[in-house]
């Protein structure tokens, strides 16, 4: 069964919690499709993760249809949820436009927009023309910029702040909420506080579900890795362990045998 946005709402009411992957080329998407993963989703933090920028903010609308059609072409189950990236819907007709692109011309499902009642417009119009909507508040990586990436909602009036978001998005029909980087006690008072499921990524164990960037939970990324991930493979290693026997073969000429060869 595919899954839609229908589908990952109701998983709250029946208390099943939400799988989620960030990732973003065909392969990836085939494998974590295959492994149950219920929403995949095409972050910009491809920029970071597969293009080598320091932050999210060069990503354009292209760059995201791109990845998109890539990950969606493999996927038979989960939901595809593509990012909107910065400048891509800064004001409502916009945000039509380019969500209209992602869904009919590379095949997301839904998107994803940062923020809360600074976007209302923009959700509104996207939910009233009957695009599934997910909403993303706490750490806004397309905000932060070249900022510190932090925990958001420590200081009361900031968590009062990111609540206030999380509840405004619910109300206006996002069919679930990332939060992102917020301490474990507001994740949870925002997941109880919505009808909406809510996907934490560095947000503790209460929310409805949880999303981790897939080259991270592989162990590929070399760099600091934040605190809040768990490398469920070292890849990294295998990977240039791989390529070093490979580069010893060719120089030795070990590589290609007679059986590797068309003779
Ligand atoms: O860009 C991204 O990958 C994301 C998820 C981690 C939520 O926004």
């Amino acid at each position: 069964m595919k899954h839609t946005s229908q589908t990952i709402y109701s998983k709250k009411q029946a208390g099943e919690r939400i799988v989620s992957l960030s990732l973003y080329d065909y392969p990836s998407a085939r494998i974590a499709d295959g492994a149950g993963v219920d929403v995949i989703m095409v972050g910009d933090s491809v920029g970071m993760v597969l293009l080598g920028h320091e932050n999210t903010l060069g990503m354009t609308i292209e760059h995201m249809l791109y990845h998109t059609a890539a990950v969606a072409k493999a996927v038979k189950h989960a939901l595809v949820v593509a990012d909107m990236p910065i400048h891509s819907y800064n004001d409502p007709e916009k945000a039509l436009t380019n969500a209209q692109r992602l869904l009919r011309e590379a095949g997301a499902d839904a998107v994803k927009l940062e923020g809360g009642v600074k976007i209302q417009a923009q959700i509104k119009k996207l939910v009233t023309e009957g695009i599934p909507v997910m909403g993303h508040v706490g750490m806004l990586p397309q905000s932060v910029g070249d900022g510190k990436y932090r925990v958001y909602g420590k200081d009361p009036d900031e968590a009062t702040l990111i609540l206030e978001d999380a509840k405004l998005l619910d109300g206006m029909g996002v069919f679930a909420v990332v939060l992102e980087c917020v301490p474990a006690k507001l994740a949870e008072e925002i997941t109880k506080a919505v009808r909406c499921p809510t996907i934490g990524i560095g947000a503790g164990p209460a929310t409805d579900g949880q999303v981790l960037v897939f080259h991270d939970l592989l162990g590929i990324r070399s760099g600091v890795s934040p605190r809040f991930v768990r490398r469920y493979a070292d890849l990294e290693k295998i990977m240039k362990k791989a390529a070093g026997d490979y580069c010893r073969d060719v120089q030795n000429k070990k590589f290609p045998s007679k059986k590797e060869s068309f003779l």
